[in-house]
């Protein structure tokens, strides 16, 4: 048993995908999520600055004397999973259990993976189902206007602006015939409904959403680390005001719940 909190940081909203599925896998578990919100998006900048940015946000996740840290992010996981290597606790970064997810959904071994621009580049996803399958062959697209909208509130289904760039990116991977789609971005699966409609009901979507919080829960329970029952409590950090992010992580979780949300400044980390 271990009743420190988990450390989850993502660039801005979007960690809060892994969030949800961590209130579904691991209710009884206390939670300090960071979001990066006074820099986001970090999919457009160069490897260094994310590299940089990511061991601020990890440094300051640490002073909460967290147990576990979820870098719920695909570009820091795509770019810079190294970091792990100077951290003394547990890492647990979203690629690989995606890729695993999709191999395993995959009957036609064609894969689809959308990402930001840094991600899509990195080639990280690529190489982990490639090296998990080397028979796979995998189609990628950066998607950059995906996180400003989702960081603005655009992400619903019937939004025309929403389904018009959804189609417009998902378009060269549905005429490459995938059959399995890795939305690896962790804000894409706010916009997954959109997705879906676009590429089809035949295509299956790995919500990294949900694949990195299985791996959390797999992992604290192969190694004795889960929280007491009724424990829970969470709490919530931006680089930003904290008005615009509590009224959309209430949406986005579904909660009708008060949200304890403060700023916290970064560059001190
Ligand atoms: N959620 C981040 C990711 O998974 C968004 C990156 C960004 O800020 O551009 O890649």
């Amino acid at each position: 048993m271990n009743n420190s909190a988990i450390g989850v940081f993502d660039s801005g909203l979007g960690g809060l995908t892994v969030v949800g599925q961590l209130f579904k896998f691991l209710p009884n578990e206390n939670i300090v999520y960071f979001g990066d919100t006074g820099r986001v998006p970090y999919g457009t900048r160069s490897n260094k600055a994310i590299e940089c940015y990511a061991r601020q946000d990890i440094s300051f996740l640490l002073s909460k004397d967290v147990k576990l840290i979820i870098a719920a992010c695909g570009t820091v996981s795509s770019v810079a999973p190294h970091i792990a290597d100077d951290i003394d606790i547990p890492f647990i970064e979203v690629v690989t259990p995606a890729a695993k997810a999709a191999v395993s959904a995959s009957h036609s071994g064609r894969i689809g993976v959308i990402g930001t621009a840094a991600t899509v580049s990195s080639g990280a996803y690529k190489r982990c189902i490639q090296q998990l399958d080397p028979g796979a062959q995998v189609f990628q697209n950066a998607c950059s206007l995906f996180v400003p909208l989702v960081e603005s509130g655009w992400f619903l289904p019937d939004d025309d602006v929403v389904r018009l760039t959804a189609e417009r990116y998902l378009s060269p991977l549905i005429e490459n015939q995938i059959d399995t789609l890795i939305l690896g971005c962790t804000h894409y699966p706010i916009l997954a409904p959109v997705i879906q409609r676009v590429v089809g009901d035949s295509v299956t979507l790995i919500n990294t959403g949900e694949t990195t919080a299985a791996r959390a829960a797999e992992y604290l329970t192969e190694h004795g680390l889960l929280a007491e029952e009724n424990t829970a409590s969470h709490h919530f950090f931006v680089s930003d005001t904290a008005d615009s992010f509590e009224q959309t992580a209430g949406i986005l979780l579904g909660r009708d719940m008060p949200f304890d949300v403060k700023r916290v400044d970064i560059e001190q980390y």
